[in-house]
């Protein structure tokens, strides 16, 4: 039982790591954030299982705007200031990671897609400036772990250090 954890838990880094190397490939060369934010949702979107939605919100005055995605259309404006609306709010405002077993007893979740049952919502932050969100949605309740959170924090990181954000987005 122990053994066959440890055996699972070590694919699923692995994964991230590949995920993040291929990530570092996809974004070699272009710095644009349009450019970037496109291929990280299609790339996520794309190679982890069980997703519905994955895509960027950006701050635009008090409120996160709709910004590059996959999955079907979403909600357009989400405020921040000066009360934070959904997940996506509180990651905002909090500059901290929500992750949601189940999006119908988080308070004031939005629902976009019917669908969506978890979700993993991450600050985007470059520099001191709060560029936005990254928002990835599952049907699966409790879809996202521990072990999520670190492989797509880190891949957010890599996002962030590879595109000019500050310059085009603060
Ligand atoms: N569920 C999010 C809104 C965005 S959509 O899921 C794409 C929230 O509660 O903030």
């Amino acid at each position: 039982m122990f053994a066959a954890r440890q055996v699972v838990t070590a694919s699923k880094t692995e994964q991230y790591r590949e995920l993040n190397a291929q990530l570092k490939s996809l974004l070699e060369g272009e710095r644009n954030a349009i450019a970037n934010m496109a291929n990280f949702s299609s790339l996520v979107f794309t190679l982890l299982p069980d997703l519905n939605w994955a895509g960027f919100y950006l701050m635009r005055g008090d409120d996160l705007v709709l910004g590059p995605f996959q999955g079907k259309p979403a909600c357009v404006r989400i405020p921040v200031r000066p009360t934070p609306r959904g997940v996506c709010g509180a990651a905002a405002s909090q500059r901290k990671t929500q992750v949601v077993r189940d999006v119908h007893e988080f308070p004031g979740h939005i629902a976009c897609d019917a669908a969506s049952n978890s979700e993993i919502v991450m600050p985007l932050v470059a520099g001191d400036a709060l560029i936005g969100v990254v928002d990835i949605d599952s049907p699966l309740v409790g879809r996202f772990d521990e072990e999520d959170r670190l492989g797509l924090e880190t891949m957010v990181q890599t996002l962030v250090a590879m595109t000019d954000f500050v310059e085009q987005y603060a």
